[in-house]
Order: structure tokens, then C-alpha cells, then sequence
């Protein structure tokens, strides 16, 4: 018999693994200590040895240079963009340009891509879960963010490919939210799912009626999350320090890894008291030697009024993909919190306000998408009853380059996938050998802003006159949103395959 297929949230601060037994009842796969998850922290230590986990989170503050957190957020990202700028000024870990603008990072003296770094935290959550269900697990449906575009999903298949877990399916992690609320109940509902994980948002607004999960819209941003409030509190933190001390700890990297501990633990405590002491002894040296503190008193106004602005920008996208879904906030039938950042109590009076109803308390934030997860992998299995559709959307337009430099779209955002269109090329040159054409992502009108997902050229085309040979390429995005495309001489019928290279 083959072995269960798991789920999997690869999540950028915690991942999560769930399996389901054949009666279709979901369980978390817990870890040693019982945790139901896994820090999603990638480390080698000083004699060499691979580290994932909570192995790797042990070490973090004696070795910040060598251990990676964070990775999911430059999965798939060109070196050149901004958030990789930002990374680079806050986090202990080398990144560097690797080929063709792609990111390398450097750990242990070793040059490991994203996807390296990925299926290492893949392998973990596999490694665990064969040792708790006693066999081989070799096959996984895992979620990504709604809003990952193609390279990004890819990288996930490509990180599964490297450490030999196959992935049968990807699922955008608040359908998976949703699927872990209504898969079991017959309901009609709309429901928005706000998921606010460690550095990911993301708002979808699902209908389910009989059985059907369709997402109407889709929304978020791929860099905000909690570490962006961690953060805050950091900046709140140092420049108070400076302020009585005269000096920066940002350039201390072992001070700065305590305090981004402290930071995080500090604003999780505030979730349920009003005021938390922050302390951490011999954080540095003054004039002299003398041994400094790090003292102060953190009060939940002093966070919210820090992180405000990143709140404020969850409710702008919530606004604009509530409307693009045709829907008035009051018209929301359910709104699911999802994601541990979602606990913040800020967070909650305002989704309270905006939708003019309390969050449903029926998924547990940290767990959902991992179940959801578990659930459509089980609805594969044959001896399964369980039975739904899901009919999910492209987060972001996809286009090809023109001539001109301007843009033709081939998929409108929130169209549903899969998804098909055709376009007839003309070659304008005699004896054109091949057909280039540059493929965009985004939501931008201009080919920079938006993100290069390949350069496809068909090769090999059939000699004759300028505009005597006809192509049609026919561009298929996958239930995953993930683009391939084929091409054919509309006068021969002969097919032509392609080559694709990702640059920028
Ligand atoms: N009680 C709490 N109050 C505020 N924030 C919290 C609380 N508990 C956890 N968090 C924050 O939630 C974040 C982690 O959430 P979660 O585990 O859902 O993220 P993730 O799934 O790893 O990330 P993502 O879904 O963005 O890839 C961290 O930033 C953590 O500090
Ligand atoms: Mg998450």
C-alpha cells in the first residue's frame, strides 16, 4: 500500500506537518519536545553539522551568520529588488547575488540557494513525520501564499524535487484555511480568510455553496507579517538605547539577535498583558568597560502606535479585494483568523470594526492551513469520501512584453485557473529563426515593475517571407498558477517545444 500523503505549511517562522488516518480524521504531527511545529530556521554550526528547527533556533543567538530565518520571504525573488535591500539590513546572514540575479546565501562558508534552504525544512517536517507514522512519507500537498507568483510556486516544487519529496499539489495556504473550516459541513457562506502569518498577509474572500470552495478574490503582500512588527519594536528599542546610552547596537550582531529574541517574546506578551518589562543583562559595553543593561517597560499602546501603519495596510487590501470580490464587508458571512500574528488584540478589534462582526473563534490560527492541507491530500486518496471542489484564482495579471516595451495581458488578476488563452505571432523579419517573448507577473503597467518570469523562445521556425509564418502559442496556467505554455506553425501544425530562461 502506498504510503499517506501529508500536509505541509511551509511557513516562514513555524512549519507544520498533518496527516490524515483512513477514516479521514486529521492529525497534527507532533515533534519531540510536542510541539506541533517546527521553526522554520536553517543553521550549520561550527563543526560543520546541518542544523533544522528547533536545533537551529537553540544556536541562533551564538551564531547569527550561520542561521537562516526568513528564506520563504526571497524564495524566488530577483537579487535586485527591494525587500532583498531590506533583508540585507536585517538579518545576520550573508545574501549575495547569485546566477542570473537569483539570491545565494552563505552559511557555514557554503553557497546555498532558496531552494536549498526550503527543502531543507521539507525534509525535516518529512523526516518527523516518517519517524511518528513509522514509513516512508514520499509525497506532500503544500501550501504557499495566495499571493506567491509562478517562479515562486516553482521554487517550492523545485525545493521539493531536492530533497526527493514529491509534490502532488500546491494549495494557497487561506484555501487551505478555508477547506479546514467548511470541508466536513454542508454550508453556504462567504467567508474571508485574514491571514496574517510571520511574514506573510493575505485576505481571500471564499464562497462556499455545496461543496464548492471558489475564491472570489485574492489579495495581500508577501512582506509584511510579524516580523515587520518585531521589527518596529526593534527600531523603538535601539533608538531608545541610543538615546540614553549614546550608542548603536545595530552594529553588534550578537546584541542585535538578543534583542530581536526579547523584541518577539516582549510583543507575544503583549497580546495578553497591557505593559511587559524588556530586560537583557550585559547587552554591551560603555567607555571604560563597564558592563550595560537593556532596561525598559514596553506598553501595548507604545506597540500598537508603532505597528499601526502596518495594520492600517491589511485593511487597505482587505478594502480593495472585498470589493473586487462585489461584496460589502457587512455582506461576509464568517471572517477566519489565521496566522499567530492574528492574536494581536489590535488586530481583532479592528477586523471586528471593519466587518462589522467578531472573527469566528472555529479554526485555530496556528493549525488550519496545515489541516486544510491534510484534507485535500486525503480527498486524493481513493479510499477517501470526502469530496469538494476547489476553484481558486491568479493572484497577480500575467503579460506578455510587446515590441514597444508595453504590456499585453494574457490573465487579468482574480481570473479563475486553470486557466487558457491563445495568441497568433507573425513573424515581421524573412527567414525569422525564432520567436522570443518575455513573460511579466504583476499588477504594474510596466514591464520593470513587474516580476520577469522567463524569456521563452521558440527555436527552429519554418523559413519564408516576413508575416508567412504564423505561431500560436497557447498559454496554460495551472489549477496552481503556474504557467507553461506551448506553441504550433499554424500551417504546418508542427509543434515547437521551448527553452526558458529566467534573467533579468
Ligand atoms: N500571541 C501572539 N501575539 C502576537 N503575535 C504573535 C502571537 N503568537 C505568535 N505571534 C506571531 O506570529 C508570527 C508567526 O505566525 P505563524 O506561525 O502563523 O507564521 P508562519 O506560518 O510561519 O508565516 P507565514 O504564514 O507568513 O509564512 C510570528 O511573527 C509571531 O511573533
Ligand atoms: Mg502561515
Amino acid at each position: 500500500m502506498k504510503s499517506p500523503i501529508i500536509g505541509i505549511d511551509l511557513g516562514t517562522t513555524n512549519s507544520c506537518g498533518a496527516v490524515s488516518d483512513e477514516n479521514g480524521n486529521v492529525t497534527l504531527i507532533p515533534y519531540r519536545g510536542g510541539q506541533f511545529t517546527v521553526p522554520s530556521i536553517f543553521a550549520i554550526d561550527d563543526k560543520g553539522n546541518d542544523l533544522v528547527g528547533y536545533e537551529a533556533q537553540r544556536q541562533w543567538q551564538l551564531n547569527p551568520k550561520n542561521t537562516v530565518f526568513g528564506a520563504k520571504r526571497l524564495l524566488g525573488v530577483n537579487f535586485e529588488s527591494e525587500i532583498v535591500r531590506e533583508m540585507i539590513k536585517r538579518v545576520g546572514y550573508e545574501i549575495k547575488r547569485g546566477d542570473a540575479d537569483d539570491i545565494t546565501i552563505v552559511v557555514g562558508g557554503k553557497d546555498l540557494r532558496l531552494t536549498d534552504i526550503s527543502s531543507r525544512i521539507l525534509g525535516k517536517i518529512r523526516e518527523v513525520a516518517s519517524s511518528y507514522l513509522g514509513e516512508d512519507i514520499k509525497r506532500a500537498v503544500v501550501t504557499v501564499p495566495a499571493y506567491y507568483n509562478d517562479r515562486q510556486r516553482q521554487g517550492v516544487y523545485e525545493a521539493g524535487e531536492l530533497v526527493g519529496l514529491e509534490i502532488v499539489r500546491i494549495i494557497n495556504e487561506p484555501t487551505a484555511a478555508a477547506l479546514a473550516y467548511g470541508a466536513r459541513k454542508n454550508t453556504n457562506e462567504s467567508v474571508a480568510v485574514y491571514d496574517l502569518g510571520g511574514g506573510t498577509f493575505d485576505l481571500s474572500v471564499i464562497s462556499i455553496r455545496d461543496r464548492v470552495f471558489e475564491v472570489r478574490s485574492t489579495g495581500g503582500n508577501i512582506f509584511l507579517g510579524g516580523i515587520d512588527f518585531d521589527n518596529a519594536l526593534i527600531q523603538y528599542i535601539l533608538s531608545d538605547f541610543n538615546t540614553q546610552h549614546g550608542i548603536d547596537l545595530a552594529t553588534d550582531p550578537i546584541a542585535m539577535q538578543r534583542i530581536r529574541d526579547m523584541a518577539e517574546r516582549v510583543k507575544v506578551d503583549l497580546s495578553a498583558r497591557h505593559e511587559v518589562p524588556l530586560s537583557v543583562p550585559f547587552i554591551t559595553m560603555a567607555g571604560g568597560g563597564k558592563p550595560l543593561d537593556l532596561n525598559m517597560i514596553v506598553r501595548r499602546v507604545d506597540l500598537e502606535a508603532l505597528t499601526a501603519h502596518l495594520v492600517d495596510k491589511t485593511f487597505d487590501t482587505c478594502a480593495r479585494v472585498i470589493d473586487e470580490a462585489g461584496l460589502k464587508p457587512s455582506e461576509i458571512d464568517q471572517v477566519l483568523l489565521v496566522g499567530g500574528q492574528t492574536r494581536m488584540p489590535l488586530i481583532q478589534n479592528r477586523i471586528a470594526d471593519f466587518f462589522g462582526k467578531v472573527p469566528s473563534k472555529s479554526v485555530h490560527p496556528d493549525e488550519a492551513v496545515a489541516i486544510g492541507a491534510a484534507l485535500y491530500a486525503w480527498s486524493l486518496d481513493d479510499r477517501s469520501d470526502l469530496r469538494f471542489q476547489l476553484l481558486d484564482v491568479l493572484p497577480m495579471a500575467i503579460s506578455i512584453e510587446k515590441a514597444d516595451a508595453t504590456l499585453h495581458r494574457l490573465f487579468g488578476r482574480n481570473c479563475s485557473v486553470p486557466n487558457q488563452c491563445q495568441v497568433t505571432f507573425t513573424t515581421h523579419r524573412d527567414n525569422q529563426k525564432d520567436l522570443v517573448m518575455r513573460i511579466v507577473q504583476g499588477d504594474a503597467a510596466t514591464v520593470h515593475d513587474n516580476t520577469l518570469l522567463g524569456e521563452f523562445t521558440f527555436a527552429d521556425l519554418r523559413p519564408g517571407g516576413a508575416g508567412s509564418v504564423r505561431v500560436e502559442v497557447v498559454f496554460t496556467v495551472s489549477a496552481e498558477g503556474i504557467l507553461s505554455l506551448t506553441a504550433k506553425d499554424l500551417d504546418t501544425g508542427t509543434q515547437m517545444s521551448h527553452t526558458v530562461k529566467i534573467e533579468s
